[in-house]
């Protein structure tokens, strides 16, 4: 959690920090704040959102080129105006952004206090810039000395930028499981929790890795450091992404955006990994270990929140069209409970972000094991990207919104992908099956195109049910996934409360909620249950349920049954998921807007959770 941004060079920082945290606001909005070096430090933050903090700073002295930027999630103290960031060291000499968790940040603070020094805020994030103090007065230590050493003693995870007053030519970075990238422009450098803010000024970053300390300087340029005191040398990548990218484009939230580019990330995920004229699909990270893949005695599935959602539809793909025991697990229970993984299981960690801590975690202990490990991801050079044996990339492009959307959909094409070159390589499906199955994913981008001109209807559907205080949803095998992907959209956006279930469990408990106020959105579109869906229908029917059925088009029988019905295109069994979970993502949008919530930020989450 947490956005942090860093400007050191010849240009006026305030703008450049202020344009960054917006890009990063994404990652946390509970209080906003910056620190400006000019001779004098001036340090300004506000609870609330960044547009919050600038209405605060008003014609305040905003003037430096070298400055640091910080929009928190919280987790040690309440959000407010102390907690927020940057902090200040005991004697104002130094200030520091952070995020992440300072695990034994209490004794530390214990330590310090029996030492004189006195606490403003509650944050772990104070202990550790008044630690780096500590250690900097002892040892008469040059400020990236002192913040090795203090890192040194510390447990946690931190990814955190410093500024010296008395060394004002200099800041100094340092990462341990949540993400930093360092931009290089001429003369200047950014620094940021990811390539967004930085990406309009140049192209040419570094990721630090864990464990090091990055000093970025107008004097001697850009210096790494791991927690040895060795010098290590900076790989430089060239960053892809368009301002466009990372921009609404007319629409009025991220999420509509993000929404309707599906058709083409969609394209872009499949692009030279598919070709449905000569009728081949092919995944390039797969390539080296396809043997040991194929071979598997287990595919174990590891992610969090949508990302789960989409191992749980590889989950019907693997075994139905593989036929490879799968195991879909949450990454936080995972690495808790003792699991049974051995050398001959794979291991595949799904993360739009990458940097997810719970699924980066169950990673190690994945490896630690001897499991092969395979990424599927969407940010590039993210930790999860970078620490697993292979992986492929989603390519769904920034995605900024806080509810998962085209990201869930690159991950499930590349699943489909990734189930159809395991299938055909293992003859486990027949030839005619395989081409099929390839001309029929070859089209989904066009599928899904024709499924958002259900937008309308949607947004029909959701003014008749934004009242509602609960919600039901419910599918049947491939599309059971997508129920409670639908059910999560619109708990973690409009706030009502809405479980997912499978059609036929609704009789074992959850039938006892239905009476006429509750909508219970059913996902009707398999062929092969839609006789037994029909029956689960009838069942909410009968204890007055309100029904909104998603169905083929062209399906009359459910027309009658339902109460409102909303039609999108058919597609083979396999991939109806990828047609099925837009009007999911439609209908949460929808009555989102209006609830009036704020459909981009939504209250207490972030975007990318890089705290267990
Ligand atoms: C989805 O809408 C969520 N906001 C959330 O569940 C998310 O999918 C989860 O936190 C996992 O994130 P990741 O894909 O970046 O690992
Ligand atoms: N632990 C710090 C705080 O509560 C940083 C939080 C974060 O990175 O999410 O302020």
């Amino acid at each position: 959690m947490c956005g942090i941004v860093g400007y050191i060079g010849g240009k006026d920082a305030y703008p450049i920090l202020i344009k960054g945290l917006k890009r990063l606001e994404y990652r946390g909005y509970d209080s906003a704040g910056v620190a400006l070096l000019n001779g004098s430090l001036n340090v300004y933050k506000k609870k609330g959102k960044v547009n919050d903090l600038v209405d605060f700073i008003d014609d305040s002295n905003v003037k430096g080129s070298l400055g640091i930027g910080h929009t928190r999630w919280a987790t040690h103290g309440v959000p407010d105006d102390i907690n927020a960031h940057p902090h200040l060291s005991g004697s104002e000499r130094l200030v520091i952004i952070h995020n992440g968790i300072i695990e034994n940040y209490a004794p530390i603070k214990l330590w310090l206090q029996t030492q004189g020094h006195e606490f403003k805020s509650e944050t772990d994030t104070e202990v550790l810039v008044h630690l780096i103090e500590k250690m900097q007065k002892d040892g008469d230590l040059l400020i990236e000395e002192a913040v090795r050493l203090a890192l040194s003693k510390v447990v946690g995870a931190y990814a955190i930028v410093v500024i010296d007053r008395m060394d004002p030519d200099k800041m100094v970075a340092a990462r341990k499981s949540s993400p930093l990238v360092v931009g290089i422009g001429e003369d200047e450098f950014f620094i940021a929790s990811d390539a967004t803010p930085i990406v309009e000024y140049t192209n040419q970053v570094v990721y630090l890795d864990d464990n090091e300390i990055a000093v970025l300087s107008r004097k001697e340029g850009l210096k790494v450091l791991n927690m040895e005191n060795e010098i290590k040398t900076p790989l430089v990548h060239e960053v892809d992404m368009k301002i466009e990218a990372i921009e609404k484009g007319g629409y009025d939230y991220f999420m509509h955006k993000e929404i309707y580019e599906q058709p083409k990330t969609i394209d872009d995920c499949m692009r030279g990994r598919l070709n449905a004229q000569e009728g081949w699909a092919r995944l390039g990270g797969l390539e080296q270990y396809k043997k040991r893949i194929c071979n598997a005695d287990r595919i174990i599935i590891v992610a969090c929140g949508t990302s789960w959602h989409a191992g749980l539809i590889a989950e019907y793909l693997i075994e139905d069209l593989a036929r490879i025991p799968v195991e879909v697990e949450y990454a936080s229970e995972f690495r808790y409970r003792n699991p049974i993984i051995s050398e001959r299981d794979v291991v595949l960690a799904i993360s739009q972000s990458g940097e997810t801590a719970d699924t980066l975690a169950a990673l190690e202990l994945a490896k630690k094991h001897g499991a092969l490990t395979y990424g599927i991801c969407n940010v590039v050079g993210s930790s999860i990207a970078r620490i697993t044996d292979a992986g492929s990339y989603i390519h769904a492009g920034p995605e900024i919104g806080v509810a998962s959307t085209k990201a869930f959909t690159g991950q499930v094409t590349l699943l489909s992908l990734m189930a159809l070159v395991i299938a055909h390589e293992r003859g486990t499906i027949s030839t005619s099956r395989y081409q099929e199955l390839i001309t029929e994913l070859g089209q989904i981008p066009r599928k899904v195109e024709e499924a958002l001109t259900c937008d309308e209807r949607v947004r029909e559907v959701s003014e008749r049910v934004k009242n509602a205080t609960n919600a039901l949803y419910l599918g049947r095998g491939y599309n059971f996934p997508v129920a409670l992907e639908g059910a999560l959209k619109l708990k973690e956006i409009s706030y009502i409360h809405a479980e997912g279930y499978p059609a036929a469990e609704m009789k074992h408990g959850p039938i006892a909620l239905i009476d006429e106020n509750m909508p219970v959105i059913v996902i009707a579109t398999n062929q092969s249950a839609h006789e037994k869906i029909v029956s689960n229908v009838q069942e909410v029917k009968a204890r007055k349920g309100r029904v909104i059925a998603i169905v083929n088009k062209g399906d009359n029988i459910m027309k009658d049954i339902a109460d409102m019905v909303i039609e999108i295109p058919s597609t083979l069994e396999p991939f109806t998921p990828l047609i099925s979970v837009i009007p999911m993502q439609l209908l949460s949008y929808h009555i989102a807007v209006m609830r009036e919530c704020n459909v981009d930020q939504p209250r207490n989450l972030a975007k990318s959770v890089t705290v267990e």
